[in-house]
């Protein structure tokens, strides 16, 4: 994980730099530096801590001038969060700083050969393995940045982004990639560096992804060189034109990117329709779809693979496909398929899903499924990603970028795509009648309208929140489709406030988690009118016999479920299919103003980073 930054141009290389750290903070916000080099002297702040602790201590132990810099926000990984492991890091003579993102396997062996020849470490980390061992190559082979860094690539075993710098050569970077992104900012005569294009949004529309192992020296009133970093061999740049804006990652009058995101949902549902969901002609269009038609059509099964609420998703997945197109559906942990030597064919289609399209476990799965001849298809929401990229095909998301760590429009735009992609395939296989799809159609345009009315229970929902904030534990119950959401609220819940929270398909209640019911424990239970409702009731009873505070989550106008509950969050009508895009919303409400009311740091949680870059 980490965010990187870098600059080099005419402008001061300082604000550049703390601001797009700051923008970068979802991807690790446990220590930050930054390294600037003032046509002289190449000076260096760095503390445990967030951007803002940088901010403070920057200003008053360092010149803040220069127009060439480095930074880093990190996510721990080798070595404490602690003012001594956070990036850049110097080399042993002070020459080069680097910054990185992703992990050195091999570092241990490369550190104990470096001790041998005499250098010293001040941190615990494999980074400041590397930059010294980029140094000993410079004096070993007399080689200049670019060679020193190419070689020492060639001897790291791991995943990397980096930015190396010379107070020698100060018109240059030198930046790499492995299996961690970074990205190009080319303006007039001036070039950015970061993890993501977020930190030069305003300056230039322009950017070149670097590709895995690739690596470019940029270079003062110079093009960007590409090479290889195994053989050599020069790569065309490709320059991209960024769609994103400022005010997308902005948080454009709300408390938290969380809330903004929550409330953006009927929006980023809408964008995700577009262009596909013409329901005039009663069609959906999808490229990546259409162009693999007979791969999906011919497929045994369907196996998606994720993390997290991308996995969540997944499930929901699972329940529209087999529901709508009948075509059999797995649904895996990334984490777990990568490692279990899982049966794949050639006759298999996977569906990787994932918000950041950088997730380490999820992109090593891609890998194996292609490896044994399986068709990847990829569903993402940053566009050029990784896994965007890896996949045989994809759908973007569109959701707009996401910055809290907790997944919300991610969440529901990856359903929307799914629902879309069900869809098709049922009608090409003809298990949905076209009277049946067309009624479909019309109810999934609805659904950006639902989800704006779901939000009006915002309030209520804050007042709920009041009442439960300083419960111990949660128990979530869904059934059918409404079981995932069950798991998403609960992750939702433990991922921001820190309460213990599980979810659990309600029927499973009674072999195990009743036991846990009492008077001390609140229960949401999914209990909308299409969905098992009758059975549900008949569990939501079960908990109130044991005195369980019960939330109720029902379709409007409700009424059995009201009699029974302590509180009921009323959501629109849809099609049972279609359901989790609305239940979701008050759960993500209350998970949010539960945080709030206790003071957590909604949007960077804990020990948590939005891309999980490492496995
Ligand atoms: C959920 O709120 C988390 N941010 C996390 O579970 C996330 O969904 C998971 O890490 C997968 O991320 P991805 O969608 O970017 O692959």
């Amino acid at each position: 994980m980490c965010g990187i930054v870098g600059y080099i141009g005419h402008r001061q290389a300082y604000p550049i730099i703390i601001e797009g750290l700051k923008r970068l903070e979802y991807r690790g916000y446990d220590s930050a530096g930054i390294a600037l080099y003032d046509g002289n002297s190449l000076n260096l702040s760095k503390t445990k801590g967030k951007v803002s602790d940088l901010e403070a201590r920057s200003h008053a132990e360092m010149p803040i001038d220069g127009s060439i810099g480095i930074g880093h926000t990190r996510w721990a990984t080798h070595g404490v969060p602690n003012d001594v492991n956070a990036h850049p890091h110097y080399s042993n003579s002070g020459n080069l700083v680097i910054i990185h993102n992703g992990i050195i396997e091999n570092y241990d062996a490369i550190k104990k050969e470096l001790i041998n020849r005499g250098y010293t470490f001040q941190s615990d980390t494999d980074t400041e393995v590397l930059v010294n061992l980029i140094e000993e190559i410079q004096k070993q082979e007399g080689a200049k940045l670019g060679k020193a860094v190419q070689i020492a690539l060639n001897q790291v075993v791991g995943a990397y982004a980096i930015a190396v710098f010379d107070k020698n050569k100060p018109n240059e970077i030198v930046i790499a990639r492995l299996g961690s992104p970074l990205a190009v900012g080319v303006g007039e005569n001036e070039f950015f560096i970061a993890s993501d294009a977020s930190p030069f949004i305003e300056y230039t529309k322009n950017a070149i992804y670097l590709e895995d192992e690739e690596m470019a020296i940029i270079r003062l009133g110079k093009e960007v060189k590409i090479r290889k970093i195994k053989d050599d061999s020069l790569v065309d740049p490709y320059v991209q034109e960024l769609q994103m804006n400022l005010e997308q990652i902005e948080k454009s009058g709300y408390d938290h990117f969380m809330l903004k995101e929550i409330y953006e949902q009927p929006r980023a549902i809408l964008d995700t329709f577009r262009g596909r969901l013409l329901s005039k002609e009663a069609i959906i269009k999808m490229a990546g779809v259409e162009d693999n038609m007979k791969k999906f059509l011919n497929a045994d099964r369907i196996i998606i693979v994720a993390c997290g609420t991308s996995w969540h998703a997944g499930l929901v997945a699972e329940y529209i496909f087999e529901d709508l197109a009948r075509i059999p559906v797995e649904v895996e942990y990334a984490s777990e398929f990568r490692y279990r030597n899982p049966v794949i064919t050639e006759n298999d289609v996977v569906i990787a899903i994932s918000q950041s399209g950088e997730t380490a476990d999820t992109l090593a799965a891609i890998k194996l499924a292609k490896s044994k001849g399986a068709f990847v298809f990829g569903v993402c929401n940053v566009v050029g990603s990784s896994i965007a990229r890896e996949t045989d095909a994809g759908a973007y998301t569109h959701a707009g970028p996401e910055i809290g760590v907790a997944s919300t429009k991610a969440f529901t735009t990856q359903i929307t795509v799914l629902s879309l992609m069900a869809l098709r395939l049922a009608r090409a296989k003809g298990t949905i009648s076209s009277s049946d799809f067309r009624r479909y159609l019309i109810e999934l345009e609805l659904i950006p309208n639902k989800v704006e009315k779901a939000l009006q229970s915002d309030n209520y929902v804050k007042e709920i929140s009041n009442i439960y904030k300083d419960s111990r534990n949660f128990l979530y119950l869904g059934r059918g489709f409404n079981f995932p959401v069950a798991l998403e609220g609960a992750l939702k819940l433990k991922e921001i406030s820190y309460i213990h929270a599980e979810g659990y398909p309600a029927a499973e209640m009674k072999h195990g988690p009743i036991a846990l019911i009492d008077e001390q424990m609140p229960v949401v239970v999914i209990a909308t009118k299409k969905g098992h409702y009758e059975k549900v009731v008949s569990n939501i009873q079960e908990i109130k016999s044991r005195k369980g505070k019960i939330i109720g989550i029902v379709t409007e106008g409700d009424v059995h479920v009201k009699e029974l509950a302590d509180h009921v969050i009323e959501v629109p009508e849809t099609e049972e299919t279609f359901s989790p895009l609305l239940t979701t919303i008050p759960l993500q409400l209350l998970s949010y103003h539960i945080a709030v009311m206790l003071g957590k740091n909604v949007d960077q949680p804990r020990n948590l980073a939005k891309s999980v870059t490492v496995e």
